[in-house]
């Protein structure tokens, strides 16, 4: 078994941020450490949005008949919480089925099993087609490509106005006051009200998507790669519009997203995703100092470090990532892990306990395996 030998905590240093946009960011500190509650304890009376279960099976249509000739697992059995007011980061390789999750959360797409449920209110309600339109108030998402998920005919305010109108707002003045009222909070005015989406930069769009996600003070918003789309200049400046409106009305955030440094600097605790299903989960700190899986090791080995007295080797995951349709039998990630033994290709690792403070990791040898995380004084060793 090679590379066993790194020693826990002496993980890679990086630098203020590994991205511009993440250097950027107002915070100076390597994450934010806002005081959320009891941390870890995931405490019923702070959970805003509890997922146990959680299935998508997409079917595949074969045959004359177009008929299931099989399914593509997206989401296969995923377990989390996310506490009011925290932003749970969501992590993994294209394809892993983040944003399948996401929309599932949402009722976007109706999930294969699993359950959801979300506290308004202190009340738990299931998430399903029966509550899913009185929910929809308090669950929003923003999208990856504000471009697409605009309409390009419709004028700014009536885009931001809709989902009023469709929550049976009826005046007509009070929509567009309320329309000025978002543009504001998202750093726009009402000059833009009457403008079309082509009017605006990336920037500018995505801000119009957040206005109109905010528009009927929902509680949790999912933002599925929210600034992926954006120049890197303009990165920082969503993210700290989000983080300023987090603070302001109190919001929960899904954040999904690729860039590690990204997902780093705005999340309280987050989830690593590999082939539907979740690896490994913890505190932002404690994950990226002190990773228990192999692929939460690999994809922070592939963080750019902007430091030249820095070398680090990058774990090269081998292949692709495997089909969902078929995904390998024991640990789905066996065929790439550099560290699997005879066991990892027969028996699934549960999802459990690691650490203190809700640090939770499937793999087998989470116990005896010491990885490198990303934060620490020194260069690991390796080979
Ligand atoms: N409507 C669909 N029908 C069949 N398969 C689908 C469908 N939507 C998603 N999938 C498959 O489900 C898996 C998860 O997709 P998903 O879009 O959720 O991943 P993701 O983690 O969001 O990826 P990315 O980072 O590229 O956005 C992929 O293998 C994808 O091909
Ligand atoms: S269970 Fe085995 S294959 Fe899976 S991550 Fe752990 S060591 Fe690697
Ligand atoms: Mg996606």
């Amino acid at each position: 078994m090679p590379d066993m030998h790194m020693r826990r905590n002496e993980g890679r240093k990086m630098a203020t941020g590994a991205t511009e946009a993440a250097i950027e960011l107002r915070s100076t500190g390597e994450s934010r450490n806002r005081s959320r509650g009891n941390p870890g304890t995931g405490d019923k009376e702070e959970v805003l949005l509890e997922v146990r279960g959680l299935k998508k099976y997409f079917p595949i249509l074969g045959g004359l008949f177009r008929r299931p000739v099989g399914y593509a697992r997206a989401v296969d059995g995923v377990d989390f919480y996310i506490r009011r007011g925290e932003t749970l980061g969501l992590v993994g390789e294209s394809g892993s089925g983040k944003t399948t999750a996401g929309m599932c959360i949402l009722h976007l797409i109706e999930p294969t099993a699993g359950k959801i449920r979300f506290n308004r209110d202190g009340e738990f309600i299931e998430v399903n087609s029966r509550t899913v339109r009185s929910l929809r108030r308090s669950m929003q998402i923003i999208f990856q490509d504000p471009y697409s998920s605009l309409d390009p005919r419709m004028m700014v305010q009536d885009i931001i106005a809709e989902p009023l109108e469709a929550q049976g707002v009826r005046s007509r003045r009070e929509r567009y006051e309320r329309v000025e009222e978002l543009l504001n909070a998202v750093g726009m005015s009402s000059q833009h009200m009457r403008r079309f989406p082509h009017e605006f930069s990336g920037g500018q769009r995505q801000r119009i998507g957040i206005a109109r996600a905010l528009a009927l003070n929902p509680s949790l918003i999912v933002c599925d790669e929210p600034v992926s789309a954006l120049d890197v200049s303009v990165q920082a400046q969503v993210l700290n519009l989000l983080d300023d409106l987090q603070e302001r009305f109190g919001l929960t955030y899904l954040f999904i997203a690729h860039d590690l440094s990204v997902v780093q600097h705005v999340s309280d605790r987050v989830a690593v995703m590999y082939l539907g299903k979740i690896v490994e989960i913890a505190d932002v700190e404690e994950l990226f100092n002190n990773p228990r899986h192999p692929y939460t090791e690999a994809l922070f080995s592939a963080i750019p470090v902007p430091d030249p007295d820095f070398q680090y080797k990058q774990i090269i995951l081998e292949g692709d990532v495997p089909s969902p349709i078929d995904p390998p039998p024991g640990c789905n990630f066996h065929p790439r892990c550099r560290y699997a033994r005879a066991i990892c290709s027969k028996e699934e690792p549960v999802l459990r306990e690691v650490g203190g403070d809700g640090h939770l990791a499937a793999c087998h040898f989470a116990d005896d395996l010491v990885l490198m995380g990303v934060w620490g004084p020194g260069i690991a060793q390796t080979g």
